[in-house]
């Protein structure tokens, strides 16, 4: 059997940051308030032109520059979001364009849960044999479905992305197991009620039905009971204790929800990632932001075991136990990798150009249609105008001549 293990790994975060103060300001809440029973201090906001395919390609391509790849060795992109740049296309072929890549591409909505959902996924495909090198991206622009007048949902979310590529290899690193939970009966506690079942209209914006909408008490009590179960299980599966975990990287909802999921599994929180004060809730970018940050601070070290969790919208759960190992790449590769990074960023920055002159393009006919759609609307009303006089002759001619 092979194994899926992560061979790369990049995040991005929106430069623009919006404070707990500013929020003040903004709703009625305060900076201890929001510390006090979140432990956020900061989030970061996705600015103009941003958006979770652009920030899913800066996060992809430090991930692949990392791995030592380029776009065109993928054999699989899957875009775990509940913020898509659009109902469709999918966000996830969008990344795979900008990128330069030339394989399948999918997106996957499991809630802030999507991220273990692809590790997951990746994982599958790679035991199988099917595919070696898969990037697996978790990335939101949740506050443009935050209805920033919702005290109790806009204080909590922020923006980002996160990219790891999982690689086949033969030793037994990476993904050793992984636990996928769903409790549907659960939905309405965290939804965005608009899609086929609710139309948009007037009413419904009028109403704030396309904002996020939660009822925080039902959702904290699920998310502390689900965390520590679905870990266990995660841990168990993989013929392990809790004492073999090294670290703890949970989606990073709430800091209390956190230390009650430590408690009950029975581990300290010096073994626990937090790093919900600088990002809130990014959704399904927070576990993979979490994940590269722990490894930029030094904390998975090779041969570590690492349980990643998560819960969210769905009701969903799930939790991967990853053995972390990085093993040496071939000296060749590590001389190839600044080359490959910069063909990489070539790539992007061409993509990028091409994608946005093409909707330029478009925009411009569009506009050039619509003016001469418009001229030959004047034109016709001028010239029906200039015969009215006419016709009215003529019916007059016609109606003497019918008489006589
Ligand atoms: N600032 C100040 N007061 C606020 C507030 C804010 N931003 N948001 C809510 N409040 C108020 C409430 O109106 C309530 O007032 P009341 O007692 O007068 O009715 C009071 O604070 C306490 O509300 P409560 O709901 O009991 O607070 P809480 O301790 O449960 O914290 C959440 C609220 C939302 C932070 C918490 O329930 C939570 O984190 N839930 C899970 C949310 C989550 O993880 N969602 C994403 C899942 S992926």
């Amino acid at each position: 059997m092979k194994y899926g293990r992560i061979v790369g790994w990049g995040k991005y975060a929106p430069a623009r940051v919006l404070t707990n103060d500013d929020l003040a300001r903004m709703v009625d809440t305060s900076d201890e308030w929001i510390v006090a029973r979140t432990g956020i201090r900061r989030r970061h906001m996705a600015g103009e032109g941003e958006t979770t395919a652009t920030m899913s390609v800066e996060a992809s391509r430090a991930a692949l520059a990392r791995a030592g790849l380029l776009p065109q060795d993928l054999d699989l992109i899957i875009l775990a979001t509940t913020s898509p740049d659009y109902f469709v296309p999918p966000a996830s072929s969008m990344v795979q364009d900008m990128l330069g890549a030339k394989c399948g591409a999918f997106q996957l909505q499991a809630g802030c849960t999507g991220f273990v959902y692809g590790l997951a996924t990746a994982q599958a495909f790679i035991s199988t044999g099917l595919h070696k090198n898969i990037l697996v991206i978790g990335t939101e622009t949740i506050s443009r479905n935050v209805d920033w007048q919702d005290r109790e949902t806009c204080v909590l979310f922020g923006d980002g992305a996160g990219a790891v590529v999982v690689q086949a290899c033969d030793e037994p690193t990476g993904v050793l197991s992984f636990v996928l939970g769903s409790d549907g009966s659960g939905a309405q506690h965290l939804r965005v009620g608009i899609g086929a079942r609710e139309v948009i209209t007037p009413e419904v914006i009028a109403g704030g039905g396309h904002f996020l909408r939660m009822n925080g008490r039902e959702v904290f009590k699920f998310a502390t009971h689900v965390m520590g179960h679905a870990a266990a299980e995660a841990i168990s599966q993989a013929g392990m204790t809790l004492s073999d975990v090294d670290l703890l990287i949970p989606h990073q909802a709430n800091l209390r929800i956190i230390e009650l999921a430590a408690r009950h599994l029975g581990l300290p929180m010096d073994k626990v990632f937090v790093n919900i004060q600088e990002y809130g809730n990014t959704s399904a970018a927070s576990i993979p932001i979490a994940l590269v940050e722990a490894i930029e601070q030094g904390r998975c070290k090779e041969g570590d075991t690492l349980c990643l969790v998560g819960f969210g919208a769905g009701l969903t759960w799930a939790a991967a136990v990853v053995r972390w190992g990085v093993s040496e790449r071939p000296f060749a590769m590590s001389l190839f990798a600044p080359i490959a990074r910069a063909r990489t960023q070539a790539g992007v920055t061409l993509r990028t150009a091409q994608t946005v002159a093409g909707m330029q393009v478009t925009m411009a006919r569009h506009q050039l249609q619509k003016r001469a759609g418009k001229a030959v609307e004047v034109a016709k009303s001028a010239a029906s105008a200039a015969l009215l006089p006419l016709y009215t002759r003529v019916d007059k001619w016609h109606t003497r001549d019918k008489r006589e």
